[in-house]
């Protein structure tokens, strides 16, 4: 992993330890520049944008769509635990947008399936989208979402005055000039600098560099949801969780009871459920029948299928069971989307003119980390949310001790903000 663990602490960590994680990346680092994406998407509230004629509903969908192919593609090298943000990964390659041109363009266009929504005369719409999107699902500052991205450029390196503005105007991101050739003092700048930004959240991003760094973006976001009704803290269950037909293993069980949405799609042989964060996020899981083995689903989940769920859910009385787990996963991008289409970028042909006229510049390496924690804690007290239930009718059990899968989203713009399969819980 290139990332030290300092990356991402717990949510609630005081002193996240460096390790020797960083080391990995920066040998591998030669020309062009590292994104190191960790948590989710970086856009900030910036000027008031003016709504283009394409809308960020739009953009959600083609968004879920090279979610769920991303998705597949990362399930198709493993069987473990998953974890991602799509919209980090998106947002982080609109920025590479207007850095690029010609085939790389087109390229990154086309992965990222947002072809449609180019239009030649208007270069900016794009990034505008992501910018009111993003505006749209943290307004009222209610989504909580601790973002930063800075671009570390060698001092040698020329950059295009229009992309550094761009950049500042959609993404609110500086470009800091380090010369990387004094390696310690680099990374004592950018770690400060990361900390900074991250209100110490992040202390050690990076542990070492490579020689040939040119540029470096580094991109953090915490998300922090509370649920809607919380999880009986009072309940300490330790209960199985059949991993498949000969793996078990022990974890602690969240409960609660009320009124939930759910829905089954007996086509696939799944049963789905809403558990509502505050501020209009949600968590739909998505859990296969028994006999239904969780292979098969990953085949069939698309951006349609999850709306299609979305619309179908019904309010049901419930008594929810599902296990607390953490998970902390990190991907190189770079080796799984060269096969969805986007190569150039990481070729010795990118195409990264509108960066710099400087040639030769290619991305070496992205890498995304994301990190969720899964516990009772939600602010509304628990009794409360227990009133309106009638005592003497016994609630249907949603009990979640196999492997399952979850969608974090906005609700309001149907954003996919996470995306996750969790096959054992005990397992990060
Ligand atoms: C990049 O693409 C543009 C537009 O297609 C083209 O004019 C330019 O020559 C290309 N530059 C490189 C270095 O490939
Ligand atoms: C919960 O149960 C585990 C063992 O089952 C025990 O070690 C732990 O102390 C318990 N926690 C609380 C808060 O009761
Ligand atoms: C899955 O289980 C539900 C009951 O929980 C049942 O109604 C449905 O028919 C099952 N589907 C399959 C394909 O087994
Ligand atoms: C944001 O504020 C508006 C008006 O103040 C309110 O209608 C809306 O529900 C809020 N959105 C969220 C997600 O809390
Ligand atoms: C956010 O987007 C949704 C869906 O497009 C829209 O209904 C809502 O009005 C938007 N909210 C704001 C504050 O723009």
């Amino acid at each position: 992993m290139a990332i030290s663990d300092a990356v991402l602490p717990k949510l609630n960590a005081q002193s996240p330890k460096p390790s020797q994680t960083g080391i990995m990346v920066v040998h591998k680092m030669k020309m062009g520049f590292i994104f190191i994406l960790t948590y989710m998407c970086f856009l900030t509230p910036a000027h008031q944008a003016q709504i283009p004629r394409a809308t960020i509903s739009d953009l959600s969908f083609k968004n879920m769509d090279f979610a769920m192919n991303l998705y597949k593609k990362i399930s198709s090298y493993h069987d473990k635990n998953i974890f991602f943000s799509p919209l980090s990964i998106s947002t982080s390659f609109a920025a590479l947008l207007m850095a690029s041109d010609g085939v790389t363009h087109e390229e990154l266009l086309k992965g990222l399936n947002l072809e449609q929504l180019e239009r030649a005369n208007q270069p900016e719409l794009i990034p505008k989208l992501f910018q009111l999107l993003h505006e749209n699902i943290t307004q009222n500052g209610s989504v909580k979402m601790d973002q930063s991205m800075a671009l570390f450029m060698h001092r040698q390196f020329e950059v295009e005055k229009e992309f550094e503005d761009h950049i500042k105007t959609f993404f609110d991101t500086e470009i800091k000039t380090v010369d990387f050739a004094d390696t310690k003092g680099s990374i004592r700048f950018i770690n400060e600098y990361i900390k900074q930004k991250t209100e110490d959240k992040v202390r050690e991003m990076i542990s070492s560099l490579g020689a040939e760094i040119q540029l470096m973006l580094i991109n953090t976001i915490f998300f922090q949801g509370a649920w809607q009704i919380p999880f009986n803290p009072e309940t300490n269950l330790s209960a199985p969780f059949y991993i498949d037909n000969y793996n078990v293993v022990q974890v602690q069980m969240m409960v609660k009871e009320d009124k939930f949405y759910m829905m089954e799609d007996v086509s696939l042989g799944a049963k789905v459920l809403k558990l509502p964060y505050r501020e209009g996020v949600a968590m739909l899981i998505l859990l296969p029948n028994k006999s239904i083995d969780y292979t098969v689903i990953d085949d069939e989940i698309t951006a349609e299928k999850f709306l299609s769920w979305v619309r179908r859910l019904q309010k049901t009385k419930l008594e929810v069971t599902m296990p607390k787990f953490k998970l902390e996963q990190s991907y190189f991008l770079h080796n799984l989307l060269p096969d969805m289409g986007m190569a150039s970028i990481f070729s010795n042909s990118a195409n990264l003119t509108r960066l710099s006229k400087d040639g030769g510049v290619k991305v070496s390496e992205v890498l995304h980390k994301a990190v969720i924690e899964v516990d009772e804690t939600g602010t509304i007290a628990a009794a409360a949310t227990i009133a309106g239930i009638t005592p003497y009718s016994l609630p249907r059990i949603f009990l979640i001790n196999r492997p399952f899968f979850f969608f974090i989203y906005h609700e309001d713009t149907n954003c996919l903000l996470f995306m996750g399969r969790v096959i054992d819980p005990t397992k990060n």
